[in-house]
């Protein structure tokens, strides 16, 4: 991670620490700004904030990380109190009040040194003055420590700070007691947030966009026409001019520490009635050049700020009117240290401020730097290290390296706040630095231009972000690499060029946004920063370079698209309609990318996507049409979760594709695991050399008996009787016989109980002799003669019969249901007999022997219907044609069918222990018992075995294992029938 820490200004520091805690140092006089004022809640807010942490902590609920900060934050700002102290940290991490009042009558409580020990937690202990170190040090050594396997320990006498996570080898923090809300990243993992490190080391990001987000709320309802259409923009744009205020001035790029804070604290009143027209005259002097500043009437206090301008300050100066409230927020976040921001992180993450949808689960969306280099590296970052490595010292290699990197363009066509390219940059920074040192150029300044960085952003605050994250990027690569005083040198004014495009990527051309050559940009966007700018004016400095396509496009499902979004992708499919229809909105990217590609073929892109569009129906439409245009999967990541800050890492699942023109070289499929294999082909589903997408079949292609749709009725409902009807119909003699059980998929995954007529033709006069049964039967005969299907209204004439009728002669069926969650670890399914009929929502197995079974509970078979079926949304969608009659099973002995029977017993009979819960919840992930668990981990070891002689290591082995045999199979059912059509 580059945090990058400029000299230490050691007297602004405090002061800043002072401001934070109580007291302004104001021009003479002392403002006191009440630390409580920040905490206040904010009752009457009509904006959609998240619900109250108080409420959720009540309830249990999980706090986000921004939440957890704002708590600690309050929590350092309070008086400290030594003995209530290790319970209001607790609380601050999101645990419940019975779990503290269990600590604190000491029925949970572990602790052996008068502290608070919560197991598998922490162990904190407060103590006198200056005795911090020593305290840490027994908290370390304590046996209950140990015993209680807590993670971590915490030691405080309310002026200094010490912590340690004993799990890693990082050492313990030590800090002033006021400073500990800086490191809160640390302790996440109390409140269920495991973080890579990265994430932990972003407290001082997660701790200014909370604050950001207090001010913007405030700020919307002191000005609320700055919240509506018309003036978001200029709302947005006033919060990006204070980020670069606030990193400005903790940077030395303005004059003086703190400058832009303290002026404002000093310049206006303290009933804030002023406070927008200071800020607006300090943004005029940032317009304005230094020579044109006499006769424009810019105030003394504010000719010491530097022209800045960049399209940043161009433009109205109008600022929103300031309540107190909302003057002292400001003066707080100015209290921060700016130094440390991280432009990637802090950007994804300051986003969600300006989105009213969003602002709840602030902080939640931020995308794992790792995650991005998942991306970024085999795309392009990779082969540039591997040529540094070859290069050694050869000057020229490495001045040939140079040159190659100055010519790549990076482009993010839904680039968010731009992280992708600012990691782009920064990793191509390091590079190119280290090709400066061994070239004894250390001081060289860089020769990648920002501008090559390129990217298109639907809405308009993260693309002014992406710029801004971009600007404080090279500007921190530049202190890193050159020094402060270089950076300062060629840092302002800043440029005022714009590339990041705030647009619709569906919707433009991508060749005249980022061209192939040095020719112009011939968009004209929509002005970024109010100016209007000249965008044809911006070649690309560096023309006949690479191109890099890269990012994570919204994802969305055809169901959640919204009529616009369904228009963008067909206009973005135009060539293959059909592919709008039923394709995710991400794959707009992919058709997009291959007419960008059919006009510069060198072109590479990788994208973050769902895997959706590498299963069932998407993966076979997608990727056939992608070959045709000469254009094939180069690198692949197989599944993983898209980690960000979400409790429990509730990140989606997503996978990795990148594509460039077909070539011979090798491609490479990444695993979670960490492997990398090379391979000929990557197939549509991320398999190795199995190039084709999986057809329908007939019949089954292996030795699984043959499996069938349920009963049809289409009967408008009339068929079907409440559980009253039906007690009534069975109680009577005459009636009893035309009453069964109906099993649709409600009925077999949720448990409840249906019931329908079910009349033999030989006893349809005697039924309708019934009064009920007649009645029931006038209507269906209506109902389906209403039916616009020449099929149903066939079936007016047999109103007692469903329309489709199978296996009603079976004394048994195994069921699996059409459609079901994808969050089981198996499918369901499950032996019925013949009492039941069994609906169309299922599918039926009539008679077959319960190995077929064994085969459908496997998690073998899971994988192989979550990757060829289709999804809906992320629900398994079976098939038979496509899923059960294409499962490849190798050949079964009568010993391994005998095996596999007694595993499926075992499951029935595991779940027989717990009637009547259904499967829905004997097959809740989280609730599985353990003995149903062991009867399916049982069916998995010989099924497995039969395949492979041991189990397998992941889902990635098995599934490749599957469509080794599946092709082979296919191989062989096609050499079978051309050897019959020879012989005949
Ligand atoms: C999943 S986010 C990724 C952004 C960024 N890379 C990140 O990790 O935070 C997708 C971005 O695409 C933008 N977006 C959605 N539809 C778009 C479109 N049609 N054209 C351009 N950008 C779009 C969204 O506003 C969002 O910022």
């Amino acid at each position: 991670m580059l945090v990058i820490e400029t000299a230490s200004r050691q007297g602004n520091d405090d002061g800043k620490r002072q401001q934070g805690a109580s007291t302004l140092p104001g021009s003479g006089a002392e403002i006191k700004v009440a630390p409580f004022l920040f905490m206040l809640p904010d009752p009457q807010s009509a904006l959609k904030e998240s619900y109250r942490f108080d409420e959720r902590r009540r309830e249990g609920g999980r706090l986000n990380a921004v939440e957890i900060e704002e708590a600690i934050s309050a929590l350092a700002e309070r008086l400290f109190e030594a003995e209530e102290f290790p319970y209001a940290f607790l609380e601050a991490f999101g645990n419940k009040e019975t779990t503290l009042k269990r600590l604190r009558k000491g029925e949970s409580n572990k602790s052996d040194m008068g502290g608070v020990l919560q197991t598998n937690n922490i162990h904190i202990a407060t103590c006198k003055a200056g005795e911090v170190t020593r305290t840490l040090t027994a908290l370390k050594v304590s046996p209950a420590t140990a015993r209680a396997k807590a993670r971590f320990v915490l030691a405080t006498d309310g002026e200094m700070f010490e912590a340690e996570d004993l799990t890693t080898d990082d050492g313990p923090i030590s800090c002033a007691y006021t400073d500990f809300p800086n490191h809160f990243g640390l302790f996440l993992p109390l409140a269920g947030i495991t973080t890579v490190r990265q994430v932990r080391e972003s407290s001082f990001d997660i701790r200014a966009t909370s604050r950001l987000n207090r001010l913007y709320i405030e700020l919307l309802k002191d000005n609320p026409k700055w919240g509506t259409a018309q003036r978001r923009h200029d709302m947005n744009h006033f919060m990006a001019r204070l980020i670069f205020c606030f990193f400005a001035e903790d940077t030395e790029i303005f004059d003086g520490g703190g400058a832009f804070t303290s002026t404002i604290e000093t310049m206006s009143a303290r009933d804030s009635s002023n406070t927008h027209e200071v800020i607006s005259e300090l943004f005029r002097a940032m317009n304005t050049k230094v020579a044109e500043r006499t006769g424009v009437g810019i105030p003394r206090w504010a000719d010491g700020f530097p022209y800045v301008n960049g399209g940043l300050f161009s433009g109205s100066a109008d600022v929103p009117r300031f309540s107190r409230i909302a003057r002292s927020y400001l003066l707080h976040i100015g209290g921060l240290d700016w130094r440390k921001i991280n432009p990637d992180i802090f950007g994804s993450m300051i986003q969600a401020v300006a989105d009213d949808d969003e602002r709840g689960a602030l902080g939640m969306h931020y995308t794992s730097v790792p995650n991005i280099l998942k991306v970024l590296n085999p795309l392009f970052l990779d082969d540039l290290r591997q040529q540094l490595e070859q290069a050694n010292d050869n000057a020229r290699m490495l001045l040939n390296l140079r040159k190659r990197m100055l010519k790549i363009r990076v482009f993010d066509p839904a680039c968010g706040s731009g992280n992708f390219l600012v990691i782009a940059y920064k990793e191509m920074r390091a590079i190119e630095a280290e090709i400066n040192r061994r070239r004894d150029e250390a001081h060289r300044s860089t020769e990648i231009p920002l501008t090559n960085f390129r990217g298109i952003e639907l809405r308009d605050f993260p693309a002014e972000i992406a710029r801004l994250a971009l600007i404080i990027a090279e500007y921190q690569c530049d202190v890193l690499y050159r020094g402060q005083k270089e950076a300062l040198r060629d840092f302002l004014p800043l440029d005022a060029q714009n590339w990041i495009t705030c647009g619709n990527a569906l919707r433009l051309d991508w060749l005249s946004i980022c061209p192939p050559t040095g020719t112009g940009v011939k968009h004209h966007a929509d002005d970024l920063f109010h100016t209007p700018l000249n965008q044809a004016q911006i070649d690309f400095e560096n023309e006949g370079g690479e191109t890099y396509i890269c990012g994570n496009p919204p994802y969305k499902g055809s169901k959640w698209q919204t009529s616009e979004q369904k228009e963008e992708l067909a206009s973005a499919w135009a060539k293959f309609p059909h592919l709008a229809k039923t394709t995710d909105y991400v794959s707009g990217w992919l058709a997009r990318y291959l007419d960008y590609a059919g006009k510069v073929p060198d072109a590479v892109a990788a994208f973050v996507t769902t895997n959706s569009i590498c299963q069932g129906q998407q993966a076979s439409d997608i990727w056939p049409v992608v070959s045709r245009r000469d254009i094939e999967i180069r690198f692949a990541h197989t599944p993983f979760k898209w980690s960000n800050l979400a409790s429990h890492n509730a990140g989606v699942t997503v996978i990795i594709v990148g594509m460039g023109s077909k070539s011979s070289r090798p491609k490479r499929l990444f695993g979670d695991d960490g492997r990398v294999r090379e391979c000929e082909v990557i197939g549509p589903y991320l398999v190795p050399n199995m190039p084709d997408a999986v057809a329908k079949a007939n019949r089954p292609i292996g030795p699984q008996f043959v499996m069938l749709f349920g009963n049809m009725p289409r009967d408008g409902g009339h068929l079907f009787l409440t559980n009253q009807e039906a007690g009534e119909l069975r109680r009577d003699p005459a009636t009893s016989r035309y009453v069964r059980r109906f099993l649709g998929s409600e009925e077999l995954i949720n448990g409840k109980l249906r019931h329908c007529l079910w009349i033999e033709d030989r006893d349809v006069e005697a039924a309708k002799g019934q009064e009920f049964i007649a009645d029931r039967l006038a209507l269906v005969a209506s109902n389906r003669l209403a039916s616009p299907a020449e099929s149903t209204r066939a079936f007016a004439n047999h109103a007692h019969r469903f329309v489709q009728i199978a296996g009603t002669a079976a004394q048994t069926a195994i069921v699996v249901p059409r459609v079901s969650s994808e969050n089981r670890e198996y499918l369901p399914v499950d032996f019925v007999t013949a009492d039941c009929i069994i609906g169309d929502r299922n599918f039926a197995l009539y008679d077959a022997p319960l190995w077929n079974m064994a085969l459908i509970a496997s998690r073998l078979h899971w994988v192989w219907i979550g990757t060829v079926c289709v999804r809906l949304e992320m629900r398994f969608s079976y098939s038979n044609t496509l899923g059960w009659n294409t499962f490849p099973i190798p050949t079964l002995t009568d010993k391994n069918k005998a095996d596999l029977t007694r595993c499926a017993e075992d499951i029935l009979l595991a779940r027989e222990t717990y009637f009547p819960s259904t499967i829905a919840d004997l097959y809740d992930p989280e609730a599985m018992p353990e003995d149903l668990r062991s009867a399916h981990e049982r069916n998995d070891e010989v099924l497995e075995r039969i395949y492979i002689g041991r189990r397998f290591k992941n889902d990635t082995e098995r599934l490749e294992k599957l469509f080794e045999l599946y092709t082979k199979m296919i191989a062989s059912t096609v050499a079978g029938k051309q050897k019959k059509v020879g012989a005949v």
